[in-house]
């Protein structure tokens, strides 16, 4: 199975906005057009979050069109930037936003980690609460390889970006590595490609298709390689590709 990992598109209503310098309409062009090379080989499509830059319906919509080019479904789970209601609203030709999928023999399961700061606002450091905890124990109970999807990293890479992952990444990572089942995380929101294999489980994280950090240059600043991996899971074992799209 070939499974396409997007993440971090960051639209706006329109296609002309800029962000950071960039333009995230331009750049999710460019990625659509890498994956028409290859797009027959895909089984689906995830977005790990962040599809929207502003939480607008437009944002949506305007995903939603330009993926539907695209052969295969694609799933989709909400990041920090997303507005949840939004997402879930719009009339969707192609993204399909679900708590859990089974394709080939394979789980899998999407998980809420957006954190709600008191005055409502979504904050930035994710957090998954003690049902997406549940939901993720509960996995022991399954026989059939599981991958998890959710927007926030759990791994530190001793960078800048450490300070927006997961709170509570060790309570989840002690969960994952003792479930053999569990074959790998995959999350986005830190803009940069970053992998590490823990036990029997590959921790994942997918480049932006928009915009590119890095851990050595100043926070948000440019480094111009965004991206996304394709992945090719056969039974226990998943392996990865990046493709960067500048
Ligand atoms: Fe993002
Ligand atoms: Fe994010």
């Amino acid at each position: 199975m070939k499974l396409l990992h997007l993440s971090d598109l960051h639209l706006c209503s329109s296609p002309d906005a800029i962000i950071y310098g960039i333009n995230p309409y331009d750049n999710l062009q460019k990625a659509i057009a890498n994956i028409q090379a290859f797009k027959d080989t895909i089984d689906f499509g995830v977005i790990t979050g962040d599809i929207s830059n502003d939480g607008s319906k437009g944002s949506y919509e305007l995903a939603d069109i330009s993926l539907s080019i695209l052969p295969f479904p694609i799933y989709v789970t909400n990041g920090n930037h997303d507005d949840y209601h939004n997402l879930i609203d719009i009339e969707h030709r192609k993204l399909v936003y679900c708590p859990r999928v089974t394709r080939q023999g394979i789980d899998f399961l999407f998980l809420n980690s957006v954190a709600i700061a008191e005055d409502g606002t979504n904050r930035s450091k994710g957090h998954l609460s003690d049902w997406e905890l549940e939901r993720v124990k509960r996995v022991k109970d399954q026989t059939n390889p599981t991958i998890i999807l959710m927007h926030h990293p759990v791994l530190t890479s001793e960078s800048w970006m450490d300070r927006r992952i997961l709170i509570n990444r060790v309570d989840f990572i002690s969960v994952v590595t003792s479930i053999p089942q569990i074959v790998a995380v995959l999350s986005g929101h830190n803009h940069r490609s970053f992998k590490k294999i823990i036990g029997s489980c590959l921790f994942s994280t997918s480049p932006s298709v928009s915009t590119s950090y890095s851990d050595f240059l100043r926070p948000y600043e440019e480094a111009n390689s965004p991206g996304f991996d394709v992945l090719e899971i056969e039974g226990n074992n998943v392996s990865f590709n990046t493709v960067n799209t500048r």
